[in-house]
């Protein structure tokens, strides 16, 4: 199979000035060596930039063999957890499952990714008379959503399963040897793993966070780690600039950003995508949305989007940049048929796949986005498959560490989620917070 990764940046060209992009060269390579020197703000945080290069294939082949043995042992897996704790599992099995499928080896739901009463009601409801499992996954162990559903959805499983077999059915994932839910694991005896101290939730995917849901449900997490290994090689710090495509990337993406282009919509026309956008949007949003700077990710699922959206991203406000992930080859062959009536007036596409239909819808968005003010950043995968989601995972994490630098801001923290926290807490007189509960009262 082919594997290529291609990112083109000749429909942005226009919108820069000539050599602009190459005067990225020496402040992104100083922020890529940040990154691998450890030097740079949040450098307690980096343990995901060698991260692929790290893991060895023991570590993976022990990991599947886990997986192996647990799948077998349930129908269903809740994977429970949020933000960083979630996306990145969820990100790879929209991509990689069928749209329909008929038989599973273990199908894997999610909880604790919400507050939702009707959600976790109608989910403890189906599992009661269900095989299933648990994996919980909180670095913190203390976030409220995925503490709430982990509560609820072990005691369904105890009654169900009795206590001595439910814990063997949980997985907690969480910090080595500190929070609530490394202390409940040890107590209950779950199988834990741990979340490195020196990778953030929204760079975990390749840390067990991602890689235990992704082996149970049944695909290769070596291959997933080949490809983010083959991207840390073409992102390294030693390649050159014009050859480095994270750091084009990363460029390209300040160099709009200092002209107002201060919304990026991440675009794909193949939504087996859709939660990959969910999971950069995390990952850039948190990054570098901070000291009230920021390109604001958005995204959308084409074509779908464009009966909804294209209007407004081809001539409403013009701030907004594209970045387009153009998957080259589907999984299967499906041609327009002939009609003997040709009422809908298609049969000039008889014969041709629905693909190439889709890539002419593809190809006429990007001209006319392009021609109407919204400069298209170009990536292109062969498929869709474990070894260029890798690759897709780690080119986003490299360049949104680079592009942090290039904006001056930590991009591993995330001050700012504590704000609603607190006042959360503070509305729910959760015990500590009287002082903030009085005050918030008198907002009200
Ligand atoms: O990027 C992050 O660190 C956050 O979004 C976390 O992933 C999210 O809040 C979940 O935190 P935890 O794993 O501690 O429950």
């Amino acid at each position: 199979m082919n594997e290529t990764f291609q990112l083109s940046l000749n429909s942005v060209k226009s919108f820069l000035f000539d050599g602009e992009i190459e005067k990225y060269d020496v402040p992104t390579s100083l922020a890529n060596k940040m990154l691998h020197d450890k030097t740079g703000l949040g450098n307690e945080f980096l343990g995901w930039v060698d991260l692929p290069k790290n893991i060895g294939s023991d570590e993976l082949s022990r990991m599947q063999q886990f997986a192996n043995n647990f799948s077998k042992t349930i129908d269903y897996l809740v994977v429970i957890g949020i933000g960083g704790s979630y996306l990145g599992a969820k990100a790879v099995l929209e991509a990689l499952n069928p749209y329909f499928p008929e038989k599973h080896a273990v199908k894997v739901l999610f909880a604790g990714h919400n507050i939702n009463q009707d959600y976790l009601f109608e989910l403890n409801h189906f599992l009661k008379d269900k095989n299933f499992g648990i994996c919980v996954i909180s670095k913190s162990g203390t976030t409220t959503e995925p503490a709430l559903a982990f509560r609820l959805l072990k005691q369904t499983l105890e009654e169900q399963a009795g206590k001595a077999s439910a814990q063997k059915k949980i997985i907690a994932i969480t910090d080595e040897s500190k929070g609530a839910l490394r202390s409940l694991a040890e107590k209950e005896n779950y199988a834990t793993y741990v979340i490195p101290d020196d990778v953030g939730g929204r760079y975990s995917v390749l840390t067990p966070v991602g890689l235990i849901p992704i082996a149970i449900a049944g695909f290769d997490i070596a291959k997933l780690v080949d490809g983010a290994l083959q991207m840390h090689a073409e992102c390294n710090v030693n390649v050159p600039f014009d050859k480095n495509p994270a750091a084009q990337y990363a460029a390209v993406r300040n160099a709009l950003y200092l002209k107002s282009f201060e919304t990026e919509i991440l675009v794909n026309y193949n939504d087996k995508l859709h939660f990959i956008a969910e999971w950069w949007k995390q990952l850039f949003g948190e990054s570098e949305g901070k000291e009230n700077k920021g390109i604001f990710p958005a995204s959308v699922d084409f074509s779908t989007d464009l009966h909804s959206m294209g209007q407004y991203i081809q001539e409403g406000k013009r701030n907004i940049f594209e970045t387009v992930i153009s998957v080259k080859n589907p999984h299967h062959h499906l041609e327009v048929t002939k009609d003997k009536d040709n009422l809908d007036k298609l049969n000039f596409l008889a014969e041709q796949t629905i693909d190439h239909v889709n890539k002419m819808a593809e190809l006429g968005t990007r001209i006319a986005h392009t021609e109407g003010g919204v400069p298209n950043i170009l990536i292109e995968i062969d498929h869709i498959s474990e070894f260029t989601i890798g690759q897709i995972f780690y080119f986003f994490e490299k360049a949104c560490g680079i592009g942090g630098y290039l904006l001056n801001v930590n991009p591993f923290d995330q001050p700012g989620v504590e704000a609603y926290k607190n006042n959360m807490f503070a509305l729910l007189n959760k015990p500590g917070f009287e002082k903030q509960s009085e005050i918030i009262r008198k907002k009200l």
